[in-house]
């Protein structure tokens, strides 16, 4: 996810355009940059790090113009740096883009015959370079950019000038946010309305498959046959400091609404779905090494360490290898058993962990494969594994870890079905079952999403509460260490995760008519067993809060309060019932009036032991 700004009009365009880039940080912040077109002609600045660091390049410079561009980076192609920062230029057409080019390295090889020359590991720069191969044709510079979005597969919101048409400004949108600000002699677009609304709340949200053409005066719409469109703007009511969270509360809030695209970004040019096969070449494990392969080895930290329990559970089903899963500040401290015949797995949101980078070097030092999970391009945790797959589910800046959870448990499925297929475990058929299971998983969370509603009154129902208990059997039980997680770090409420089956062995002296007792009670093998559980708990008066996915009555009978959970294979239970837990505790959290996204005493990266 980026932040990209253009602006066209009366006044200088290089200040408007920073104090975007500053509203759109949250968006990223690993590298940011600005183009302008001054009467000396295109002046282009970028920086690897904050847009403080670009401010401070461009503070001593006198760069005055009307027109211009700018883009905050979160890195999907190339590591942060100076070269790979946006805009990105050739000859005189410059692009800032949002989104993924799926087949960039097509199209830079066809653009290298026609004599282009890259300086970018970026898929942003072959579009610079492509419209201009359209203008070098004698396209007019509107066909130009209409000819080139032809060409690209992807997603891509863009921002283009060409320092020859100083007039006007191209916006482009397909599957990433742009929108349009309406001023008076000046017009101003963005990829979210922080950027734009301190200039004017007159705002127009592009839909896929369009371009808009912009110049001071005026906008025209187009759609990507370049048939013309209708222009119909409206006045936005919002502050600039609601859209920041897009209008949600809180980033908790709003990371929480952002999984089904988190989940579809992660999977993007991963899952083949009409191949119905996982292409998961940068994984780095071969047949040779998944032969060789006799025990994989997560280690992690808090969230992170409940997607590698959870991973388990999923990679020993799908491939029969034995997983184990280690705190990583306990995995450093002791004796490893892992050598080449070990894959060690490092998950990390930040990948910045310091408990986790020691684990890593760990494994490393004695023989291990390592393979990180990470949100953060080139992050610390990244550079030093041996291969990473990364999840893209934009910077997560709640400290609270959601989003990033269900990204890391999609990747772990499609890393356990790459693994499967490769041993011969999982059969063509039952690779495209679990392919076509996974293709619904983005719909059935906006389904789920929708009912926040219900959470909201079992919040306001156990708010009061404080201590809970967590149970799950099987897959859910890490669910219910998650769910519990979720709760005690943002509302500050004693809560604890527990295998169902070990409430007998003494948590069960804790249950009384004061203590919530919330159950993942889906269909599976274990149903009955954590039925009779719930009974145990009913038994002692405990209050029992249930999220279920049976149809029948059993399990609400036995709840005080449950939320439905749409059906699915048990195998890929968690990705949704991980989600109403998220919306509990953060309903409970804004009830209890807690700091939600920064809680006190943590922060979103540990990066000291
Ligand atoms: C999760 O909500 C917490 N913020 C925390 O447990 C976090 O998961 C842990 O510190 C690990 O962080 P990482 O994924 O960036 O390594």
């Amino acid at each position: 996810m980026c932040g990209i700004v253009g602006y066209i009009g009366k006044r200088h365009a290089l200040p408007i355009i920073l104090d975007g880039l500053k509203r759109l940080e949250y968006r990223g912040y690993d590298s940011s940059g600005v183009a302008i077109l001054t009467d000396d002609g295109l002046i282009v600045r970028r920086k690897k790090g904050k847009i403080k660091d670009l401010i401070e390049v461009v503070g001593h410079e006198t760069i005055n113009g009307t027109t211009g561009l700018g883009h905050t980076r979160w890195a999907t192609h190339g590591k942060p740096s100076d070269e790979n920062a946006h805009p990105h230029r050739a000859g005189d057409v410059v692009v800032i883009h949002n989104g993924i080019i799926e087949n960039y390295t097509e199209l830079r090889a066809m653009l290298k015959d026609r004599g282009h020359h890259f300086k970018s590991e970026t898929d942003t720069e072959i579009i610079a370079h492509l419209i201009e191969d359209h203008i070098k044709s004698g396209e007019p510079f509107e066909q130009a950019v209409l000819a080139s979005v032809n060409q690209l597969r992807g997603s891509f919101a863009l921002g283009v000038l060409y320092a020859k048409n100083p007039d006007k400004l191209i916006a482009v949108r397909e599957a990433s946010p742009l929108v349009l600000g309406f001023g008076n002699s000046e017009n101003i677009f963005a990829s979210d309305m922080p950027a734009i609304l301190p200039y004017t709340n007159k705002m127009l949200f592009m839909n896929d498959g369009t371009m808009a053409v912009i110049t001071a005066e005026d906008v025209k719409l187009f759609d990507f046959t370049g048939s013309p469109l209708p222009v119909n703007p409206k006045q936005f009511d919002i502050s600039p400091a609601m859209a920041e969270k897009g209008g949600y509360k809180h980033f908790m809030q709003k990371e929480i609404f952002e999984q089904p695209q988190a989940i579809t970004d992660t999977m993007r040019d991963r899952l083949l779905f009409d191949k119905k096969e996982i292409d998961l070449k940068e994984a780095g494990i071969d047949g040779k090494i998944m032969h060789a392969l006799k025990r994989i080895n997560f280690v992690a930290c808090g969230t992170s360490y409940h997607a590698g329990l959870t991973g388990k559970y999923i990679i020993e089903e799908m491939t029969g290898i034995p997983v184990d899963v280690d705190v990583a500040s306990e995995f450093r401290y002791k004796t490893p058993l892992v050598g080449n015949e070990t894959l060690t797995i490092a998950i990390s949101q930040s990948g910045e962990t310091a408990d986790t980078l020691a684990a890593l070097r760990l494994a490393k030092k004695h023989g291990s494969h390592v393979l990180s999970i990470c949100n953060v391009i080139d992050s610390t945790i990244a550079r030093e594994s041996d291969h990473v797959l990364y999840t893209h589910a934009g910077p997560e800046i709640s400290v609270a870890s959601t989003k990033a959870f269900t990204a890391q448990l999609i990747t772990i499925y499609l890393l356990a079905i790459h693994i499967g297929r490769g041993l011969g475990r999982i059969s063509k058929q039952q690779a495209a079952v679990y392919i076509d299971t996974l293709v619904t998983i983005p719909s059935l969370l906006d389904t789920l999403l929708k009912q926040e509603d219900l959470l909201v009154s079992i919040a306001k129902e156990y708010a009061r509460y404080s201590d809970f208990l967590y149970l799950g059997r099987g897959i859910s039980y890490p669910v219910a260490l998650e769910g519990a997680l979720k709760l005690k770090e943002i509302s500050y409420v004693h809560a604890e995760g527990y295998p169902a089956g070990e409430i007998k062995h003494g948590p069960i002296a804790l249950v009384n008519k004061d203590m919530p007792v919330v159950f993942i009670a889906v269909k599976g093998k274990v149903y009955e067993k954590i039925k009779n559980n719930m009974e145990e708990v009913k038994a002692r008066d405990g209050k029992i809060i249930s999220f279920t996915n049976t149809g029948n009555n059993e399990i609400q009978n036995l709840s005080d309060s449950f939320f439905l959970l749409p059906e699915i294979d048990e195998l890929f239970t968690p990705i949704l019932s991980i989600v109403p837990l998220q919306l509990l505790a953060y309903h409970i959290a804004v009830i209890n009036g807690t700091d939600v996204d920064q809680p006190k005493n943590l922060a979103k990266s540990v990066t000291v032991e």
